[in-house]
């Protein structure tokens, strides 16, 4: 309960429990594949990224990584030396992050030999015996039963392996679990430990999820786990993050723009039921891509709108490739940019994850929770706000010439021409070209910025490049900074610095405060002010100094 769903969301973190805080370089750009899973590809992938210059954080490798579904080691004959590998990829920048799916194969002898002896599978109520899945993957499956405590260690130890090799992190997929036929009613004759498989369905993925994140805190002290998952319940948020699973494009791949539009609606409701980390599959995994000058266009758009997904990844099925270079040059460039844009934004983004990670307050927002008051805001499902700042209205509609966007009331500047101001409380149409992200946002913003780089954190003493949208109120933003992969931020172990602008008359005045530094230290740096006006000031006050007035370009 509360006045807004701002207050709402908030109690209900306090009831279900806060988020756990992403690593750092969550937040760049992703890349994955259904048949992601060798060697060969990820090398050639993790290349591609970065002799086209094109940011990238992580790779994903789907569950065919496994030699034994699932006994969390590499499939021999897919990778030649997996611990080299992921070391050569990790002095490039990237994070690989593997499947795991919460099944044991009858195949994988030896771990489906010693959960069935010692009972970590659910059981058949007719048999008493391990129930036998018929699915995933070639079926004949024992279904651990993470229900059971015992089961906690022993599947902590074998996700361990990979992450001795040198993963990051996990994805937990088919958590439901997954069914061959959901409409077979045979899996209620499951019996897990805590209760037949009826009383415990919901709750399946959400117990898998738990014992994920609390074995790896138990063997990696102190670092932060990536987790992500399709499949979970209430309080999820305690240990992983989300993504909207297989969207699927119909029947034609060139047909998914539905679907697409139908993401966003997805990731508010994920955002208001406390899921703040999240995507969705950008390029909208089902279906077979053929013609990929076709598909060019819906991949854009998807991945447009997928940059503000706080986690970002392109996933398609099968050996369906979704790398931005594969869509054509056009495709390629603005693909590229839309990603740098996201690494361009990331100090800002970074700061709103603190936020959600202290109130379960979303970062992708919908428009009702910035503007409670205003009743035109309830229906808008294909707008949304990103942080407080920014109001994103993705283009969703095939060869779209204009988009009809509806801004809130208050003074609104176009973020791709700035020199364009709105009035909100109204609805425009806006023109669009395939480039075009319409973005707006807030005047009186201060955006904190970072340089483009390859990964998040490949340039140190980088500095912060504030963009500030003046207004003649005063406006402020508080940017958070930590270390970014331990989990001190819990202890209090983090920077804030606080800035404030305001134009009285032409006088422009900026005051930037100390870094306030709990236990922990900003890396040394400049910081770069880029002030949009809109005629000569008089004057520019830093901190109560006046900026020394130079010919334009004089210091380049
Ligand atoms: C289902 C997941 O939703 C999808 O993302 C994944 O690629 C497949 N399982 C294969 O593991």
């Amino acid at each position: 309960y509360g006045k807004d769903y701002k207050e709402i969301i908030q109690a209900y973190t306090k009831l279900t429990g806060k988020p756990i805080m992403p690593p750092k370089w969550a937040f760049g750009w992703s890349q994955s594949r259904g048949l992601l899973t060798n060697e060969t590809l990820t090398r050639k992938i993790a290349e591609e990224y970065r002799k086209r210059d094109i940011p990238c954080d992580i790779i994903y490798q789907d569950i065919g990584w496994v030699e034994g579904l699932q006994n969390f080691e590499w499939a021999k004959d897919k990778y030649q030396n997996p611990k080299k590998m992921l070391s050569d990829l990790a002095d490039d920048g990237f994070k690989v992050i593997v499947s795991q799916d919460p099944v044991v194969s009858q195949a994988t002898k030896k771990q489906w030999e010693e959960a069935d002896r010692k009972g970590f599978f659910a059981t058949d109520v007719r048999t008493g015996k391990s129930y036998d899945m018929p699915w995933p993957w070639g079926g004949n499956a024992g279904v651990v039963d993470f229900t059971n405590p015992k089961t906690a260690d022993w599947w902590g130890n074998l996700q361990q392996i990979p992450i001795d090799d040198g993963i990051k992190g996990f994805w937990t997929d088919m958590g439901e679990p997954a069914w061959s036929n959901e409409e077979s009613t045979d899996r209620l004759n499951m019996k897990h430990h805590l209760g037949m498989h009826d009383e415990i369905h919901n709750v399946y993925g959400l117990t898998w999820d738990r014992v994920v994140t609390e074995q790896f805190e138990k063997h990696n002290p102190n670092q932060r786990i990536f987790q992500m998952t399709r499949a979970a319940y209430a309080g999820l948020q305690r240990y992983t993050f989300g993504w909207s699973g297989d969207s699927g494009n119909g029947e034609d791949v060139n047909d998914g723009w539905t679907n697409l539009a139908n993401q966003i609606p997805l990731g508010l409701s994920a955002g208001m039921g406390l899921i703040p980390f999240w995507t969705t599959d950008i390029s909208g995994y089902c279906g077979e891509i053929t013609d990929y000058d076709e598909f060019a266009e819906l991949y854009v758009r998807w991945l447009q709108f997928g940059i503000f997904n706080p986690l970002s990844r392109a996933h398609h099925e099968g050996n369906n490739a979704v790398e931005p270079w594969l869509f054509g040059e056009q495709a390629e460039k603005i693909a590229k940019n839309a990603i740098q844009l996201k690494y361009q934004l990331h100090p800002y983004l970074y700061s709103y994850a603190r936020e959600s990670y202290d109130t379960g307050i979303p970062i992708l927002r919908a428009l009702i929770m910035e503007y409670p008051k205003d009743h035109n805001t309830v229906a808008i499902d294909d707008q949304f706000m990103f942080g407080e700042s920014f109001l994103i209205a993705p283009v969703i509609e095939k060869e779209a010439k204009q988009r009809r966007i509806y801004l809130p009331k208050g003074d609104w500047v176009d973020y791709n021409r700035p020199d364009m101001k709105y009035s909100g409380g109204t609805t425009i149409e806006y023109p669009v070209t395939l480039e075009t992200i319409p973005m707006f946002v807030k005047a009186g913003a201060i955006v904190p910025k970072s340089p483009i780089m390859p990964y998040i954190g490949a340039v140190k003493n980088a500095p912060i490049i504030w963009e500030v949208f003046l207004s003649d109120k005063i406006s402020q933003f508080t940017l958070y900074e930590d270390d970014g992969e331990t989990n001190d931020y819990k202890n209090d172990r983090y920077s804030t610095t606080a800035i404030e602008s305001q134009k009285i008359d032409n006088t422009i005045k900026i005051e930037i405060q100390e870094p306030k530094q709990n236990d922990f230290k900003t890396e040394d740096r400049n910081f770069l002010l880029k002030i949009h006006v809109s005629e000569n000031p008089n004057n520019i006050l830093v901190n109560g100094k006046t900026l020394k007035k130079l010919e334009a370009n004089a210091i380049f």
